[in-house]
């Protein structure tokens, strides 16, 4: 059974984000902080999905949960339910037909960041149906001490480097890639110059994107492989001729990467399901303007879009066309929604991710929406089987991001048996294979196979 994370986040995370947003300084907790028995209080029950979380009192019932490894949620009398850390920010526990989300406390003065991995800031629960809200702080049982760090390089970084005029393209880069291997190649694209080092920042991720925590996946065996039946290879743009991939698209200057990567999930998964009688086309401009699990043009996570969708539905693109910048969250009242089933990472949890847990996702349920890390050559990147060939451009003070794609398919190279996985961009057709990358598969690649998302979209009958 797909456990399915869950729904319920957005009037807290509203205010959370402006103080975040205005620090850019998030908790940093781990999987061991929140392994442990925690102590949930909760507010009275029976609201509606517009509660305010910030004006609840809390403390009104508690209930206790023991969160132990790799994914179990127990409660005292031994109900199993599931437990997810989603990254360094939060976690959501999904028992007794309740789905229970929060961040993780912590504060800031100045440079310094305090994280209270041990608490929650207010927290949202609601029955697995969507009703029934309430609010929750949680408490570890086992206190952890406070963790105070300077806010690390971004800030200053964004400070001082990225708000640069439009960077000119190093021709001596390009040709330097070219020539170190042969794997892929680069090319010089003229639109390029047209983007800041700030845009190209937004462009591969954006700020709030970033993964300060890299998960190891599990390797892929023959005998999983095997075991599991899974093809040579697969490609959702051709599946005995016929295409489930709805068209590419660019994303401008926002950091909505992880908007077009969901909305290109759902889109793609309508199609399979449909047999492709239907093929809407979702509206990234509504997670960018309207979703307050996410932060609009800096950036956000899949996974929280998935919660997002459940919770409030996404409309079409012509209700809300995109803009590729925060507007008002305006939708008329006569478009419909699409909602997830469910959503989840793949493989089960945050952490759970593999190369054969990907292959099967791919076949089973469809595109889903992977992350990586951007680094300076990728942007040339013209054809080929990309990795990271290490070369750092010396005219370009670049920042590692995390940006979200779309996985459509995986192979194996005749001539060197290099194995690869196929992957949507959101940067144009004029970019890479018509839109698509292909990229070293079975090696975790820029960590491309540490962290995937699915969501089930409901079909509309
Ligand atoms: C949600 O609850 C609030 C406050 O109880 C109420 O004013 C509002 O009408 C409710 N909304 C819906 C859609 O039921
Ligand atoms: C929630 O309540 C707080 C405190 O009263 C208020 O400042 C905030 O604006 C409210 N949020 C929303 C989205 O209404
Ligand atoms: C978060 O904490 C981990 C170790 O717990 C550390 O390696 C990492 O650098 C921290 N990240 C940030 C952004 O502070
Ligand atoms: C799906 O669509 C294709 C192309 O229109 C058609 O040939 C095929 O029969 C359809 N399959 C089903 C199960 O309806
Ligand atoms: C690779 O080899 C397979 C099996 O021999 C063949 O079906 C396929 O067409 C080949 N692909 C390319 C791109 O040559």
């Amino acid at each position: 059974m797909r456990v399915s994370g869950t729904a319920t986040v957005l009037l807290c995370v509203l205010s959370l984000w402006v103080e975040a947003s205005l620090a850019d300084t998030p908790a940093n907790c781990t999987y061991e902080d929140l392994l442990g028995t925690w102590v949930f209080q909760v507010s009275t029950g029976g609201h509606n999905k517009s509660i305010n979380c910030s004006n609840e009192a809390t403390g009104v019932k508690t209930v206790t949960f023991t969160l132990e490894k790799p994914a179990s949620a127990l409660d005292e009398v031994a109900s199993i339910g599931f437990f997810t850390i989603i990254y360094n920010q939060g976690f959501e526990v999904v028992i007794n037909n309740y789905k229970w989300f929060a961040f993780f406390k912590y504060t800031t003065e100045g440079q310094i960041v305090t994280s209270y991995c041990d608490q929650t800031l207010p927290g949202w629960v609601h029955d697995v149906l969507g009703n029934s809200w309430a609010c929750f702080v949680a408490k570890r049982v086992e206190p952890i001490p406070p963790r105070s760090a300077v806010d690390s390089l971004q800030q200053r970084l964004l400070a001082h480097r990225l708000f640069q005029p439009p960077h000119k393209t190093n021709t001596d880069f390009i040709d330097s890639i070219n020539s170190v291997q042969s794997s892929w190649t680069a090319a010089y694209y003229s639109d390029h110059e047209k983007y800041s080092q700030k845009d190209w920042y937004y462009r591969a991720g954006g700020p709030a994107s970033r993964i300060p925590v890299r998960v190891r996946p599990a390797p892929l065996t023959e005998g999983m492989a095997k075991q599991a039946s899974l093809p040579r290879s697969w490609d959702w743009r051709d599946v005995y001729g016929s295409n489930y991939i709805s068209p590419v698209r660019n994303q401008g200057a926002c950091g909505s990467c992880y908007s077009f990567a969901a909305m290109g999930m759902l889109e793609a998964r309508i199609r399979i399901t449909t047999n492709n009688s239907q093929a809407p086309i979702l509206s990234p401009q509504q997670v960018v303007s309207c979703s307050h699990y996410s932060q609009g043009c800096d950036g956000g996570f899949p996974y929280l879009i998935g919660k997002y969708v459940q919770d409030f539905g996404v409309v079409e693109e012509s209700c809300l066309p995109y803009e590729g910048e925060v507007t008002l969250c305006r939708i008329p009242r006569s478009c419909g929604r699409l909602y997830t089933a469910e959503y989840s990472y793949v493989g089960g949890y945050y952490g759970g991710c593999s190369e054969a847990a990907m292959m099967q996702e791919l076949l089973y349920n469809g595109p889903f929406a992977v992350s990586f890390e951007v680094y300076p050559d990728f942007r040339y990147y013209k054809g080929g089987i990309y990795h990271h060939t290490g070369l750092l451009d010396a005219t370009d003070p670049f920042e590692l991001t995390n940006h979200a794609v779309l996985l459509v398919g995986y192979g194996r190279c005749n001539k060197t048996g290099q194995k690869y996985w196929v992957v949507k961009n959101s940067w144009g057709t004029a970019w890479g294979e018509k839109g698509f990358f292909r990229i070293r598969r079975g090696t975790d690649e820029c960590a491309i196979e540490s962290i995937g998302v699915g969501a089930i979209p409901i079909q509309a009958l």
